[in-house]
């Protein structure tokens, strides 16, 4: 029998981030030494009155299927934390409780796509935001930003894009961002938000970072701008990065009614809900912080300061600070221009220091960005201080 494979399976490559961190795992168990910088999760442990919660679950035999948008209880902690952390009135009925964000995102997408719509994704961007609208039989529109501009699109710019394009349907903006670290600021909202209104077009705000801000900076949701706005908008956000919560998969969406209304449905047809037990953990997670997410933040700074500052001691390295989530993106075009390997691409660069130096990082042209290379600083000291000699050792190698 032929085997029979869809247009849509067949134009989804695997995730580049998740390839280059499985194959780190594989060559660590097989006892290869090595440094991981691939990894896209915090390296905390979950703090334990979550997994207090969750075990209480267990115990009172919570453990059956929930309502599929997620349980009232959940529901409400969310709607209480929109306000609390991002001024946002949200009815508990207009959120979705999904299996991660990821899945929050595809509900949506579903929702609103049809075959051909547009959807604006500045680059470089989340690797899984383009297999996604792939998948709905939309198309992508990148927005290449430059590092001179920190990696964030203007509303000059996003104005000009939509002048050309036939069927816009939605911009999906990500602060802070995975992988540039860019954070946009009120006034740039602002300006962002009016050329949504204008050309009324949706936006979908991924905040999963939102926890994760350096230097005092502030996170604000774009929603939280006006009631025009907040109407057009889906904030998706999840427990996944801010509450070192990953494998438990909670993320949700919160938008207007109809919208919501209609995820929800398709969700029941796939997921169903998400587990039960997560579902009670995230409820106190939500509800009763303890000082570990402040602790996980300051660490991330701490480490964060110390590998953009010996990135750029690198020579013709260059990596602008970034200024939220856990990743930096150096600038590696020197060494794919100069380098004495016949290597002309940031994959094979990768691949080269994966095999020969036994560090691994992912190539920028899993986001977008062909010059560039991501760190994760989702790992400890010891292991960025041992990763950035080798990385350091690889390159100058290389030109050798
Ligand atoms: C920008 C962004 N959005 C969403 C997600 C997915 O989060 P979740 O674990 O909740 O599915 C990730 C995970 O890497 C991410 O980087």
């Amino acid at each position: 029998m032929a085997i029979q494979i869809s247009h849509r399976a067949k134009a989804i490559k695997p995730s580049p981030t998740l390839t280059v961190s499985n194959l780190a795992k594989q060559m660590k168990a097989e006892g290869i030494d090595v440094i991981n910088f691939g990894v896209g999760e915090p390296d905390f442990n979950t703090p334990n009155y979550i997994k207090a919660a969750a075990i209480k679950a267990i115990n009172d035999n919570f453990t059956r299927y929930t309502e599929s948008s997620g349980i009232i209880e959940l529901r409400k902690a969310i709607s209480a934390k929109l306000k609390r952390d991002n001024g946002l009135d949200c009815d508990p009925n207009d959120i979705l409780v999904s299996p991660g964000a990821k899945a929050s995102i595809t509900a949506i997408l579903l929702t609103i796509c049809d075959p051909r719509d547009e959807i604006l994704i500045p680059s470089p961007y989340w690797v899984s935001y383009t297999s996604l609208v792939e998948m709905v039989d939309a198309f992508p529109i990148l927005l290449p930003t430059r590092a001179a501009s920190n990696f964030k699109i203007s509303a000059e710019q996003l104005d000009e894009a939509l002048k050309s394009l036939s069927n816009p349907k939605a911009l999906i903006l990500n602060s802070p961002n995975n992988p540039t670290g860019s954070i946009y600021k009120r006034k740039e909202l602002e300006q962002i938000a009016e050329v949504c209104l204008k050309y009324d077009i949706m936006i979908i705000s991924d905040e999963i970072y939102e926890k994760l801000i350096y230097d005092g900076q502030e996170h604000m949701s774009i929603a939280s701008i006006s009631d025009e706005v907040r109407e057009r908008t889906i904030v998706i956000n999840g427990v996944s990065k801010a509450y070192a919560m990953t494998g438990w998969r909670l993320g949700y969406a919160a938008g207007s009614t109809e919208i919501i209304k209609r995820a929800a449905r398709i969700q029941s047809h796939t997921t169903s809900c998400v587990n039960s037990i997560t579902q009670k953990a995230a409820v106190v997670a939500l509800n009763e912080c303890d000082d570990s997410i402040a602790k996980m933040r300051d660490e991330f700074q701490k480490r964060r300061n110390f590998l953009v500052d010996e990135l750029n001691k690198i020579p013709n390295v260059k990596c602008r600070l970034p200024r939220g989530a856990f990743y930096a993106m150096p600038n590696i075009a020197y060494y794919l221009h100069n380098n004495q390997l016949g290597i002309k691409n940031c994959v094979k660069i990768c691949e080269y220091l994966l095999q020969e130096y036994k560090v691994a990082i992912v190539p920028g042209s899993a986001f977008g960005a062909d010059k560039y290379v991501r760190f994760s600083y989702a790992t400890s000291m010891e292991n960025i201080k041992e990763g950035l000699k080798r990385f350091k050792k690889g390159l100058i190698n290389s030109l050798r």
